[in-house]
């Protein structure tokens, strides 16, 4: 590990028990980490109409935006998962808004762990600077 990554991990594992998941029984959760040193958590929140939901790392990174945070330096994801969890395409979207060098900590149930950056997860990604 590039750096030690432990404890925004369990900040995540811990987000993870605030899910909303009558419907997947998924549990997710997200720490992000700002450049400033904050760390903004989030879980899972569903809806008995699907599309609705949203992920941890939406909830992490909108509680964030709305604090008035805008660097962002990692985020750990975990979930009930089997193998490490990686953030969905919409999610891969929202972060990389903010952060276009991003470490992406990817982790599941079973502790694996897999650092992506999030260029890699999102390479050739719409940003403000198409506009
Ligand atoms: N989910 C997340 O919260 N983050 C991800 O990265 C993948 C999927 C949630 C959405 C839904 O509540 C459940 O996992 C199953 O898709």
């Amino acid at each position: 590990m590039k750096q030690d990554y432990g404890a925004l991990i369990k900040q995540a594992e811990q987000a993870k028990a605030g899910a909303y998941a009558p419907y997947s029984r998924f549990r997710v959760g997200a720490a992000l980490l700002c450049r400033d040193g904050r760390v903004y958590t989030g879980a899972n929140v569903e809806n008995a109409s699907y599309s609705v939901t949203c992920c941890a790392e939406r909830v992490a990174l909108f509680k964030a935006v709305t604090d008035g945070a805008r660097e962002f330096t990692a985020i750990a994801v975990t979930s009930d998962g089997k193998g490490p969890t990686y953030p969905c395409g919409v999610c891969r979207q929202a972060l990389i808004e903010f952060s276009r060098d991003m470490d992406v900590i990817c982790t599941g149930a079973r502790k694996e762990c897999d650092i992506k950056k999030i260029t890699e997860l999102l390479p050739c990604a719409f940003t403000a600077a198409e506009l």
